[in-house]
């Protein structure tokens, strides 16, 4: 429902508003749906130490995972990029890993949005299927 997608939309940008972004000044939100129609929210957290900076999709998704959610319909990103920004390469892993093929939706301030799935942005992923 589009009503719904709203939600989910200002639910990152709200996220976003709480990013710990000290060294890149850039500022991004995630909001992810739970199949039950809940919302698990994340912000990008950096770090000093660079390498440990966490993206806010992994937030988002690393917070359901440790509440019990395991079922998920899709994820928002959002940060103040006319290019709308996608999630980086390790945060394509980790959605692929917990939440297969959802609908990620790209948005930015001033209310542009793009969906897709996350086989068109992570095609010929690794996952468990592999490890056999
Ligand atoms: N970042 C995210 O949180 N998600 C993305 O999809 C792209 C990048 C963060 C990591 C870092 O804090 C800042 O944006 C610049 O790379």
């Amino acid at each position: 429902m589009k009503e719904d997608l709203q939600k989910l939309i200002e639910a990152a940008k709200n996220a976003r508003e709480n990013a710990s972004a000290p060294f890149s000044d850039f500022k991004v939100g995630a909001a992810l749906l739970t199949n039950d129609d809940e919302i698990f929210t994340g912000c990008n957290i950096e770090n000093a130490s660079y390498g440990l900076t966490m993206c806010a999709e992994r937030v988002a998704i690393f917070k359901a995972i440790s509440e019990g959610r395991r079922e998920f319909q899709k994820i928002v990103v959002a940060a103040d990029t006319e290019d709308l920004t996608p999630p980086c390469g390790a945060c394509r892993q980790i959605i692929w890993e917990f939440c297969g093929d959802v609908e990620v939706v790209l948005t930015n301030l001033d209310g542009k949005t793009e969906t897709m799935r996350m086989s068109e942005l992570f095609p010929r992923a690794f996952d468990s299927k592999f490890l056999k």
